[in-house]
């Protein structure tokens, strides 16, 4: 049994390394440092631009003027509301259900609200249109889902609140005060586009055989919820409370040599392209976090074990924070629920993922690879 291709020069594990679609989006740009979003430094924007006008130079192609972002806010209010059955289908949920599998249900199951023809439609327009949808949507979504799983009364949006301050608003079940809004805004910034990681590749899989935008997204999602993807995230929260549980920041070097003398990995540490450096998007984070210790009574003790942690990573793995290690912490102080940290990790990623779906569609060829198979030789059934 042979290949046309030979797999013990062509097998790379995992696909490191290998390039896998030609893209006008993103690239990380490991040498200076930067996520390079259609040609801006993603921590540039972080820094001087909402979510919203990332998400709209991401869908749209452009950083909106004035005019143009007003326009996109008002189109993501608009289309936020659900069909009503999305309700029903909430409170259907069975109560263990975690809230990626909630998003992941109802986006599939909102599918079934658009016309037949423009569901299969992939031209850009079409999928522009119904990848803002699915944007608009998902705040309300997620934060329901997790509301009417535990019991809490449904929010309705808020009617002026900006996409970010109303998803915020939502999940809290209270105005956002201003320090929290900006930082949350930033979250969701640095969350929104970040190259080929699996769940992005997985949504360009699903598309590259003509499959709609709904289909991709809903296997983003399943794609995203893993704990070595964007499950990261609340990894990191329930590992600082744990060693706040053992004794704190006098344990917190013996907690991290000991798990990894175990071979057991930290979470919110390492990643894939970048491994042995600082992921800007951390960096920046990591800023926030001493104006928001003070929410939380043991705050200032979570942010000492947070350092403890992020120093013994450095000196015994060679490994730096990612993304996840500072939002791990930053939802925690911003009284987030736990179980949301990822589910908001794909909001945000949405818009990336909406202009990935649109690429793929728009200039596609089907994803097939080769295996090297390592099974019994040819044998007849007797
Ligand atoms: N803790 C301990 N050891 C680690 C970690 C970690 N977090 N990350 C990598 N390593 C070690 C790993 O044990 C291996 O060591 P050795 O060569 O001695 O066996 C080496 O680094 C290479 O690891 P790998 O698993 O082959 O590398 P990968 O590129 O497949 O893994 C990763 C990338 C992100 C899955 C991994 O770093 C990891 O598991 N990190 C923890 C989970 C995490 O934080 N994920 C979020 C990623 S960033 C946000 C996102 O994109 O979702």
């Amino acid at each position: 049994m042979s290949n046309t291709t030979d797999p013990t020069k062509n097998y790379i594990p995992g696909l490191e390394g290998v390039i896998a679609v030609k893209t006008e989006i993103s690239i990380l740009d490991v040498e200076k440092g930067k996520i390079i979003i259609r040609g801006y430094d993603l921590i540039e924007l972080a820094q001087k631009k909402h979510y919203t006008e990332v998400a709209h130079l991401l869908i749209k192609g452009h950083l909106p003027n004035q005019e143009e972002h007003e326009q996109f806010v008002n189109d993501l209010q608009n289309k936020g509301k659900v069909p009503s059955p999305v309700n029903e289908l909430m409170r259907l949920l069975p109560r263990n259900t975690h809230v990626m599998d909630a998003q992941r249900t109802i986006v599939s199951f909102l599918a079934g609200f658009e016309d037949p023809e423009f569901l299969k439609d992939t031209s850009p327009e079409a999928n522009i249109e119904k990848g803002t949808k699915i944007l608009a949507r998902l705040p309300y979504i997620t934060a329901n889902a997790y509301r009417e799983l535990n019991g809490l009364p449904i929010i309705d949006s808020h009617p002026t609140y900006s996409f970010s301050d109303n998803f915020l608003y939502m999940i809290l079940g209270k105005e956002p005060d201003e320090v929290s809004r900006e930082v949350f805004d930033k979250t969701l910034t640095c969350y929104v586009e970040h190259e080929m990681p699996n769940s992005t590749f997985t949504a360009r899989v699903i598309a590259s055989t003509l499959s709609d935008i709904y289909g991709a997204i809903t296997g983003a999602i399943a794609s995203l919820k893993g704990p070595l993807h964007g499950g990261a995230n609340e990894a990191v929260a329930y590992m600082l409370l744990e060693i706040l549980e053992k004794g704190g920041a006098s344990v917190a070097k013996d907690y991290v040599k000991e798990k990894l003398a175990r071979k057991e990995r930290i979470m919110g540490f390492g990643h894939r392209v970048y491994m042995r450096k600082y992921d800007p998007r951390a960096a920046l984070l990591k800023d926030y976090i001493p104006q928001l210790i003070d929410r939380h009574p043991q705050g200032k003790e979570l942010y000492e074990i947070y350092q403890i942690v992020e120093e013994t990573m450095k000196e015994e793995k060679g490994l730096y924070p990612n993304v996840d290690y500072p939002v791990g912490l930053i939802y925690y102080l911003l009284g987030i629920p736990i179980p949301l940290f990822t589910p908001i990790f794909l909001v945000a990623r949405t818009a990336g993922l909406v202009a990935h779906v649109t690429e793929q569609h728009a200039n596609n060829r089907l994803f097939r690879p080769r295996v090297w198979y390592v099974g019994p030789e040819y044998r007849p059934l007797d």
